[in-house]
């Protein structure tokens, strides 16, 4: 038993490219300065390839940046039959997810790992008196409906499916395990930021529907776990708005107890040990990421709080 023990097939939802870090990756050179920021999505559909799977599939409604990052991957994959396959779907809408996982079936015949990891942010920072409720509407589709959209197709493709042998250092586990699904929240799911109501509501959700997944999908075999990251260094957290991103940093420097953001690899790891056989006794957990963030109140140097930043409203 090494590593994550990871081989099968793997869905990623939200796991296209779109920055500099990419481009550097495929021709792989990462002594460019400006190589920075990577998506959670596409840096734990490509763990997967690095670890074995026999087939990840990197769905996104950005196909171009799906396709893109199917190709790194072929380049990084560890098993020699490595397939890689793009898809567009839009999460939301519950006939292209059918679609996507169709697909995906008549392609590789099973889903082992399913993360839904697609998301976006509020398209203005409003406090609630004048918050508009369809960007609630809009964080909701994607979030809350598109993550049961994704929990119900492909869970329905792995309670039908054989069960995968568990195998520990003492041979095989007592496990039923037919497949897992690990659901991205966030911080903002536990706690709320100033303005991003309809960013901490949907989060929030999420993390309910997971647990309510994890308990409707025990008895079938199926693994749900919640991954609930801090502040991570993508492409998101270079675009909030009302948070502009040097603010962001700033924050992050005073408030995280260890000063930084993670990066998305450092995210993509602990997806792929909920995913794994690795984690075969957790169901249904809340696993935060966050360097720290929520032990408590912080400052790492006091005096230095930014008045009116979000950051600093608890
Ligand atoms: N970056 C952070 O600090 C952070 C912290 C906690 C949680 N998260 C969560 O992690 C997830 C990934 O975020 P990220 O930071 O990697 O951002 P990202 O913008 O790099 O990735 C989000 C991806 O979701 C895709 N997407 C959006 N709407 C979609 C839809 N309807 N259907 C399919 N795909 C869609 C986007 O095209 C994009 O590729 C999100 O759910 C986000 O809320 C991020």
């Amino acid at each position: 038993m090494a590593g994550f023990s990871i081989d099968g097939v793997a869905i990623v939802t939200g796991a296209a490219t779109s920055s500099a870090f990419d481009h550097a990756l495929m021709s792989l050179t990462s002594s460019d300065s400006s190589v920075s920021a990577s998506g959670i999505g596409k840096e734990t559909a490509i763990a997967f390839a690095a670890e074995g799977a026999a087939a990840v599939v990197f769905a996104d409604i950005n196909l171009k940046g799906a396709q893109d990052a199917a190709e790194i991957s072929r380049q990084l994959g560890k098993s020699s039959e490595y397939r890689a396959l793009a898809l567009k779907v839009d999460v939301g809408d519950a006939e292209s997810v059918a679609g996507m996982v169709a697909t995906v079936v008549e392609a590789f015949g099973r889903i082992d790992y399913s993360i839904n990891c697609a998301g976006l942010v509020p398209e203005t920072a409003t406090t609630i008196p004048d918050a508009d409720v369809r960007d609630l509407e809009r964080l909701h589709r994607v979030h809350v409906v598109g993550m049961l959209n994704c929990i119900q197709e492909v869970g329905k493709v792995m309670k039908s499916q054989a069960p995968a042998t568990v195998n520990g250092r003492y041979g095989p586990r007592a496990s039923t395990i037919r497949g897992t699904i690990v659901n991205v929240s966030s911080m903002f799911g536990l706690c709320v930021g100033m303005g991003q109501m309809p960013y901490t509501v949907t989060k929030h959700a999420m993390i309910g529907l997971s647990k309510n997944a994890a308990l409707d999908m025990a008895p079938h075999g199926v693994r749900v776990n919640t991954l609930v990251p801090g502040w991570v260094d993508t492409p998101m957290t270079s675009d909030v708005p009302g948070l502009a991103a040097a603010r962001i940093r700033r924050s992050v420097e005073v408030c995280v107890p260890i000063a930084r953001m993670a990066t998305a690899e450092e995210i993509a790891d602990v997806a792929l040990f909920l995913a794994s056989p690795r984690s075969s006794y957790m169901y249904g957990a809340s696993v935060q990421v966050d360097g720290g963030l929520m032990l408590g109140p912080h400052r790492n140097r006091p005096g230095e709080e930014e008045e009116g930043s979000p950051m600093y409203s608890w």
